[in-house]
């Protein structure tokens, strides 16, 4: 896994046109862009902010993780905005969906499921609701620790730079991080509470947790007939009224927006990122580059997408940093000069919370 600020990588020459001179190539790229707007104009497809001068602007100084630094630094009151998905979590021993091989899609085999996802289905949870509480049973917040990432999204808010934290993951590890809930949209859902799908008599994790362990279904006490279902999201299911409402307010006033350890292939969240303003930088912490702009949405000019491309027009505003999320969280504290503060929070709550675990056990 190579740890580098990957930006640069990306000034290569256009492979597909290998030995046109920088001349012909200008006068290419000017008719192009001719056609695109032209095709844009026609299908309405045109973006506002292409023709908005703030998208021009040059918003870093420089497009690296020493680019965004700068740029929080320079911007004291910075409104940051921070996404997460399962990658944030892989290092306290969660596994992610989607990596070949340790991710939870390519590990369902046990389970006989008509496919990977179905696991995550209402519809197919309705129907049998045991496969979900299997894998519950062994992804249940139990003896887990928030990692460095989560303690360094922590220090964001506690440094008073956080607008908001966004997550994908239902393992409950932000809030066991000190984020507290009102800075917090668990777009997927948590483990945290429940709810009877028949009665919708609420439930606590505890409770939910005694019968997953015990490896019992749990059925609501109250009707004696509904499955008591965790309030997690599942495909087929409305994101929380907290999602929708919150987006709308937060993402039109972020200064930057940090994602970080997901894949960006689950809908609506993977296109919050396109969200924010369009001189608003995106800092990616990724093992691997995703939610890159694709070709028809970069032909016509639509503002889809990541652009990790220090050769865009529009002045370039988003950084790919690729490698460990607590790795790149560890770097981005040292260079903002909260290296130790970071280290020491999370030599402390892991101590604290080893020593609740003693007492529980
Ligand atoms: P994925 O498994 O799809 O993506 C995780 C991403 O994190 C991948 O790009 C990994 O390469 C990267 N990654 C893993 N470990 C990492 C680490 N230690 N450091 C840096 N990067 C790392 O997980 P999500 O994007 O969260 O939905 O998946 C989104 C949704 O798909 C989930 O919320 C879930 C699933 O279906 C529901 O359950 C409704």
């Amino acid at each position: 896994m190579s740890e580098r600020d990957d930006t640069e990588k990306e000034e290569k020459p256009n492979e597909e046109t290998p030995n046109i001179s920088s001349e012909q190539e200008e006068v290419e790229d000017c008719d192009m862009e001719k056609i695109r707007k032209y095709l844009a104009q026609k299908l309405r497809l045109l973006d506002s902010s292409d023709c908005d001068e703030q998208s021009h602007q040059k918003v870093l100084r420089e497009l690296s993780v020493d680019g965004i630094v700068n740029y929080i630094k320079e911007n004291e009151n910075c409104k940051i905005i921070t996404m997460a998905g399962a990658g944030i979590s892989t290092s306290a021993g969660i596994p992610d969906f989607r990596s070949p091989s340790s991710g939870l899609y390519h590990n369902l085999a046990k389970y006989n499921l008509p496919h990977p996802q179905a696991i995550f289905e209402l519809d197919y949870f309705m129907e049998n609701p045991e496969p979900f509480f299997m894998l519950a049973k062994e992804l249940l917040p139990e003896g887990f620790k928030p990692t460095p990432s989560h303690y360094f999204i922590r220090l964001l808010w506690r440094k008073g730079l956080l607008l908001r934290h966004y997550t994908q993951n239902i393992d409950t590890l932000e809030r066991m991080a000190g984020l507290p809930p009102d800075i917090l949209v668990e777009a997927h859902g948590t483990f945290h509470t429940g709810r009877c799908l028949k009665c919708r008599a609420p439930y606590t994790l505890p409770w939910m947790k005694e019968k997953i362990i015990e490896g019992v279904i749990p059925k609501c006490e109250e009707c004696n007939e509904g499955v008591v279902k965790p309030d997690v999201v599942l495909f087929g299911e409305m994101l929380p009224e907290r999602f929708h409402y919150l987006t709308d307010r937060d993402f039109a006033q972020a200064d930057l927006l940090i994602i970080m350890g997901s894949s960006l292939v689950v809908q609506p969240f993977a296109s919050l990122v396109d969200r924010v303003r369009p001189n608003c930088p995106r800092l990616l912490i990724n093992k691997e580059k995703v939610g890159m702009q694709d070709r028809l949405s970069r032909f016509l000019g639509l503002r889809q997408g990541l652009i990790f491309d220090t050769r865009s027009s529009h002045g370039g505003r988003d950084v790919a940093w690729l490698g460990d999320c607590d790795t790149g969280c560890q770097l981005l504290a040292d260079k903002l000069g909260w290296g130790d503060e970071l280290k020491d929070l999370v030599k402390k709550e892991h101590e604290r919370l080893d020593a609740e675990n003693t007492k529980k056990n």
